[in-house]
């Protein structure tokens, strides 16, 4: 790879600025100091610096966004604000895109990354990835509905889902629930309520195969997934 393309890519500036850092004589490959952007080094094994601080080469960015409602789940668009549109600089730099979509009235757990090896599989139907939501639903939840999702759920276009585990934490005119589900067709935990002629009044993600929301993170904020998270997720994806 390009030593000029390489610390664009980690954030040092545009292709101008990168230019002046290296004439500047700002950068060194392996002890050495390099002007020509040319250069093409191996960003695994040399060791590059600029103002002699090591850079750590990164490929891939793991972001867990706490998803507002208003935003919507895409990297661009001519209306709307996106979730990438909440996202800074530096990590923008990286490309991430989210994995899946919550709806724009939807808040909570969204994954954004680059990998998109790994966004394919947690994205894959065979994958069958558990996605839990919390939501308050319009009309009282009861154990027959439970039942029901439980064997899967006939939507306003035909499809059945599969099973959804659904569990009731307080039953109201408007009740409290968690489900689980292993499907993402579009508006879906909306559309299986509509099944069982309910109204889903608040939606939000609280986790999607092993990566729990952090609830430390307000609205509209996000954090690079921690060593532990990343390994988790990875292992998930590995088994069938
Ligand atoms: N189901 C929905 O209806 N909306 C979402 O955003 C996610 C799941």
């Amino acid at each position: 790879m390009r030593i000029d393309k390489l610390l664009a890519n980690q954030g040092f500036g545009s292709r101008k600025e990168v230019k002046k850092l290296l004439k500047d004589g700002s950068v060194t490959v392996n002890n050495e100091i390099v002007k020509d952007g040319k250069t093409h080094i191996n960003p695994n094994d040399d060791i590059i610096t600029v103002f002699n601080e090591e850079v750590v080469y990164k490929e891939f960015i793991y972001l867990m966004m706490n998803k507002p409602a208003g935003v919507i789940s895409a990297t661009e668009d001519v209306r709307e604000r996106t979730v990438v549109d909440l996202l800074h600089e530096e990590d923008i730099i990286f490309q991430p895109f989210p994995v899946g979509r919550l709806d724009k009235d939807t808040e909570g757990l969204l994954l954004l990354t680059n990998d998109g090896k790994l966004a394919h599989q947690l994205l894959s139907p065979n994958k069958n990835v558990p996605k839990t939501y919390f939501a308050v639903i319009k009309g009282m939840v009861t154990e027959d509905d439970v039942e029901k999702f439980a064997k899967g759920l006939k939507l306003d276009d035909g499809y059945i889902t599969k099973p959804g585990k659904l569990e009731i934490l307080k039953s109201g005119p408007y009740s409290d629930i968690e489900i689980t589900i292993t499907e993402g067709k579009f508006h879906q935990v909306k559309r299986m309520f509509a099944a069982v002629d309910k109204e889903v009044v608040f939606l939000k993600r609280i986790s999607m195969g092993p990566l729990l929301l952090d609830e430390e993170l307000k609205l509209g904020t996000y954090r690079e997934l921690t060593d532990e998270e990343l390994l988790m997720l990875k292992d998930a994806n590995q088994k069938d």
